[in-house]
Order: C-alpha cells, then structure tokens, then sequence
C-alpha cells in the first residue's frame, strides 16, 4: 500500500499570512524522507492555498512523484494537461466548503459526459486518473464506464461517525473496494484520516493507496514532519504486515 501525503495545509498556513512561509515544497522534502510515497495537493479554482508555483516546484524537487487534485474547471485542467503530475484526482469543489465535501456527483448524462472527457484528456496525456467518490456500488460501477484507472473512496463518513457506527460505514468502504477492484479499477482512500482511525482501512486488503493531509500536517507541527510522515507509515505498514501482505 502507497501512503501519499496532502500537504494543502501547509500552504494553509503560508497563506494565513500571504508570505513565503512555511512552504510546501520544504515540506515535501522532509515528508518524502519519513516515507512519504508521493506528494498529493489540492489546486483549488479559488487558490485559497496551493498555487501554481507549488505544484511545478513540487513537480521539479520531489523525488517520488505528485497527485494533483483538481475539480472539472478548464483553467486547472489545462494546467494539469501541460505539465502532466503522475496522478491527477478529479474532486468535486464548492467555494463556500471548508474541505472537500462528498465525492463526484456522476448523475446524469451530461455530467457523465463532462467526467469521460476530462479523464480522456487526462489519460491521453499519459496521467494516471482517479475520481473521488462516496462508497457507493452505482458510482464505482461508472467510474468504470467512464474511463478511469482508479477511484479513490471517500472516508469522510468513515472518519465522522459515532464509535458504534464506525464498523457499518468500514463495511461499505469493505465492499466498495471490493467492488472497485472486481470491475478493475484501482482502489485509493482518503479523506478524515487520522492516527486514531486509520489502521481498519489500512487493513482493507483491495485498498492500494490512501491519501492523508490534515491529521499529519497537524501533527508535524508537534514532532516535525518527516516523524509525523514515518509514524503514520508505521500505522499503515502495521496494518497491512497483519493482513499478510
Ligand atoms: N483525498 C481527497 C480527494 C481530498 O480532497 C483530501 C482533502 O484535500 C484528502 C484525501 C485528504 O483529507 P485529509 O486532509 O482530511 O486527510
């Protein structure tokens, strides 16, 4: 399992004060050698955090490679289509959301249309393509239709729910990825990830990625980040070591 490391946030932080400072591409360095396997940032129509330079320095330093996260908006994708990161998210986005909230609406022809464009431009750029969804059988078995190589399944309800309810919403990301990897597509998570909730879906055995921004950027501000990167390594490879695989 690839753990790939959101680092939005700190731009986040930068931004708080429109400076040079902290910056993500420092970051990302130190994020890499605590076993980061790629480095993920969120290119925001609004650029409320990353902008343009991050993602080309990023794109020019790291070492393992960048997952661009964009939303369907021609100005982001043109940019993802020139400069071509080795993964590119394709996200839902509303100006007036905190973070990503919900996965890819794939309802309706048109949408579906607009989807299967995008990912074709994308692919034929030679950019793997995942959408980001909710766990849901409909939108997995379209992802498929629609010419992506992965999903990445949203964990925020996962991540959300009272301790009771934790076990049903791992089992609808249990038989999503399940779902997902018997249509053939890639399996990703990601979103509300913590030190305290990861290991049950690092243990989904379909599961091939995850994606973890916040939790780790908070924690870095603590322990540094290439500790806060390793210690969320050793949760993943934990987990998986007791899958067998
Ligand atoms: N995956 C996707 C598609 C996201 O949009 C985000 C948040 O930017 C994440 C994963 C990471 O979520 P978090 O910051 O809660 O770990």
């Amino acid at each position: 399992m690839r753990l790939y490391i959101n680092l939005d946030h700190v731009a986040t932080v930068r931004e708080a004060r429109k400076t040079d400072e902290p910056d993500p591409v420092r970051a990302a360095v130190l994020a890499e050698l605590g076993g980061a396997q790629a480095i993920t940032v969120h290119l925001r129509e609004d650029r409320r955090h990353v902008k343009e330079r991050d993602v080309l320095l990023l794109m020019g330093t790291v070492r393992t490679g960048v997952n661009l996260e964009l939303a369907l908006e021609e100005g982001v994708l043109s940019f993802a289509l020139e400069y071509r990161p080795m993964q590119a998210t394709l996200v839902p986005e509303r100006r007036e959301e905190v973070t990503t909230e919900g996965g890819l609406d794939l309802g309706g022809t048109k949408r579906q249309q607009q989807v299967a464009d995008a990912v074709a431009r994308l692919r034929g750029a030679g950019i793997r393509t995942s959408l980001f969804i909710d766990p849901v059988e409909t939108t997995i078995r379209v992802s498929k239709d629609l010419g992506a190589d992965a999903i990445e399944l949203h964990t925020g309800e996962y991540a959300n729910a009272a301790l009771f309810a934790r076990e049903e919403q791992l089992q609808r990301l249990r038989a999503a990825a399940s779902l997902g990897r018997e249509v053939g597509l890639a399996v990703h998570a990601g979103h509300g990830l913590t030190y305290e909730n990861v290991t049950p879906v690092a243990a989904i055995a379909e599961l091939e990625e995850l994606n973890i921004g916040h939790s780790v950027v908070s924690r870095a501000i603590f322990v540094g980040m290439e500790r806060a990167v390793r210690e969320m390594l050793e949760l993943v490879e934990a987990a998986r070591a007791r899958l067998g695989g």
